[in-house]
């Protein structure tokens, strides 16, 4: 099978990418836009503080950064609260009596769920806009996805659909559930926290939300400094009571050989447990972070 056949998301407008922290979430975000060329893609970060925790003025609008064909933004909840008041109030005078009033503050800062709700109605309002063809989302750690996706379903449960929110909220919780306009990526690595924690949140998706993950890619996955056929041949060669450079290279290189051993048993593990496609990406040795996520591009789109 090629990695075509892997990637799910090349067709969905929000990509959204999840994982536990540390494993390469914002790389792999910013090679999956640099892996779909050709088109006009918004890569977004979120952040995770609330919407009023006296967040600094320039956060209080949307900024896109454009850079060619990818651009990219860091969404505050307040920039996004602001913007999704604007389009339920007259004017920005409203909004801010609104968001600067004593009381809707200590309101929208106890209310669950808010700055989640606001985040998603910005994301696909990216997308109806026309302007980009994918949205790609770096989502915070694991746990946080669960409840960051659920959201629109509870909020349009509560609100039976109705009213200007249970309205958009009904909207959001239908194309999240669509897989032909979003994807749920989940990076993962070779270990086993990380391998039953990516099995834990597909099944937890599927019970809360209908729907489970798309694609899981294994990242920083170690690789055989040999081919198979010479894999026995380096295992067998002995360094015992020699002591020079070319025993400490044997010596390496037989760790090298476990690491890749142990690895590969991970993905075995995660492809008997866990009925989605996946896509190994290998660790690489690269200076900076922008060459990593072109490299990683190469191996999606490959
Ligand atoms: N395939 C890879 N090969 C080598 N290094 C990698 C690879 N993928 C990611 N890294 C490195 O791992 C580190 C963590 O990556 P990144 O910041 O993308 O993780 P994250 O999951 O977004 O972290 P956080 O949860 O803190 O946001 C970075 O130093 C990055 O350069
Ligand atoms: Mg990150």
């Amino acid at each position: 099978m090629t990695v075509d056949n892997l990637i799910m998301w090349k067709n969905s407008k929000v990509i959204f990418v999840t994982g536990k922290g540390g494993v390469g979430k914002s790389i792999v975000a910013a090679a999956i836009a640099h892996s779909l060329k050709g088109k006009k893609v918004l890569l977004v970060e979120t952040d995770t503080y609330s919407v009023f925790d006296g967040e600094s003025e320039k956060s209080e609008i949307i900024q896109i950064k454009n850079r060619g064909k990818i651009s990219s933004t860091n969404l505050s909840p307040q920039s996004c609260l602001n913007a999704t008041l604007r389009k339920f109030l007259p004017s920005k005078r409203v909004v801010k009596a609104i968001t600067g009033n004593r009381v809707t503050r200590a309101f929208f800062d106890s209310a669950p769920s808010v700055n989640e709700f606001v985040l998603l109605e910005q994301i696909y309002e990216f997308v109806g806009s026309g302007d980009w063809d994918h949205v790609v989302v770096d989502l915070p750690a694991t746990g946080h996805a669960l409840t960051f996706l659920v959201v629109p379903k509870t909020l349009a449960k509560m609100m039976r659909g109705i009213g200007p929110i249970g309205k958009s909220a009904n909207e959001l919780s239908k194309s999240i559930l669509d897989k032909v306009t979003t994807s749920i990526v989940s990076v993962c690595l070779p270990e086993e926290m990380p391998v039953n924690e990516t099995i834990e949140l597909h099944e937890a998706l599927i019970d809360t939300l209908g729907r489970g993950l798309d694609d899981v890619i294994l990242n920083m996955v170690n690789q055989s400094p040999t081919e198979s056929t010479d894999t026995k041949a380096l295992r067998d060669l002995s360094t015992e009571g020699k002591d020079d450079i070319f025993s400490e290279f044997i010596s390496a290189n037989q760790i090298a050989l476990d690491w890749a051993s142990r690895d590969e048993n991970y993905i075995h593990e995660l492809k008997k447990r866990l009925d989605v496609p996946q896509v190994v990406v290998p660790m690489f040795y690269e200076d900076n972070d922008l060459s990593l996520s072109k490299r990683i591009a190469a191996v999606l789109s490959n």
